[in-house]
């Protein structure tokens, strides 16, 4: 049987990283995690429970409230791939609206909250066979990992993504809304005191500005035969 390996994949907003995880995980028949989901669900819960107001967020009520925030993901067969759960509802639509992201950031630099989220997302690891995307986990939640990408783009090209992405599920925004929140995230995310956005030293790093998903796909996967069939 084939040694099982842990796939990290790190970068900035909307650098196409869940894309190519989910289809790397179908692939190799492993655990597709898009931690992200799980910042931005802890974001719709304070929205939802006024943690985050006209003043921004409070960090007290965030922290007091933590426990009480309960997060599973759950294969969708259809989809072929997992949609998270906060406190039982499935909230995956509601999570990519331009509101949470606008949020979001700020959330994901609270300490108590990383901490929580970390603690989860080791324990869906600990197995290895698993995919994860994210900002921090080939330097923090899987130091150890044996494949770790960095993903980039231009913010333009990261933009029009997500524009387009948002358009097609009917939010109603601007491309400068998005262009802003995009920056803006980028900024916060490497910029923040607990585990800021950077590449892992032995991370190899890909800008796919110029390049289509197959094309980022076939190197990606190559990477990963190699490593599988070489441990
Ligand atoms: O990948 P995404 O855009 O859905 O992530 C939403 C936000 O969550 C992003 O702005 C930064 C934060 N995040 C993080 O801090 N650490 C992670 N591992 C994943 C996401």
């Amino acid at each position: 049987m084939q040694r099982k390996i842990t796939i990290a994949i790190d970068g900035f907003s909307s650098t196409g990283k869940s894309t190519v995880a989910k289809k790397l995980a179908a692939e190799l028949g492993y655990v597709y995690v898009d931690t992200g989901a799980m910042y931005r669900a802890v974001t719709l819960y304070a929205l939802n429970n006024d943690i985050i107001g006209d003043s921004g967020c409070n960090k007290r009520a965030m922290k007091k409230h933590l426990p009480e925030i309960k997060l599973h993901f759950e294969f969708n067969e259809k989809l072929g791939y997992a949609e998270i759960y906060l406190n039982g509802k499935n909230v995956e639509k509601e999570i990519r609206m331009l509101r949470v992201s606008s949020f979001v950031s700020p959330i994901a630099a609270i300490k108590e909250v990383r901490v929580k989220l970390v603690e989860i997302q080791q324990e869906m690891g600990k197995n290895k066979g698993i995919v994860m995307d994210g900002r921090d986990i080939g330097t923090v939640v899987f130091p150890d990992a044996e494949l770790k990408l960095f993903l980039t783009a231009s913010a333009e090209t990261r933009a029009h993504r997500r524009y387009k992405e948002l358009l097609d599920r009917g939010d109603e925004v601007s491309y400068e809304q998005v262009l802003k929140n995009v920056t803006d995230r980028d900024y916060i995310d490497s910029h923040r005191e607990n585990s800021p956005l950077v590449k892992a030293e032995d991370a190899i790093e890909i800008d796919n500005s110029d390049m289509g998903l197959e094309e980022q796909f076939e190197r990606i996967y190559g990477y990963a035969l190699r490593l599988i069939k070489n441990s």
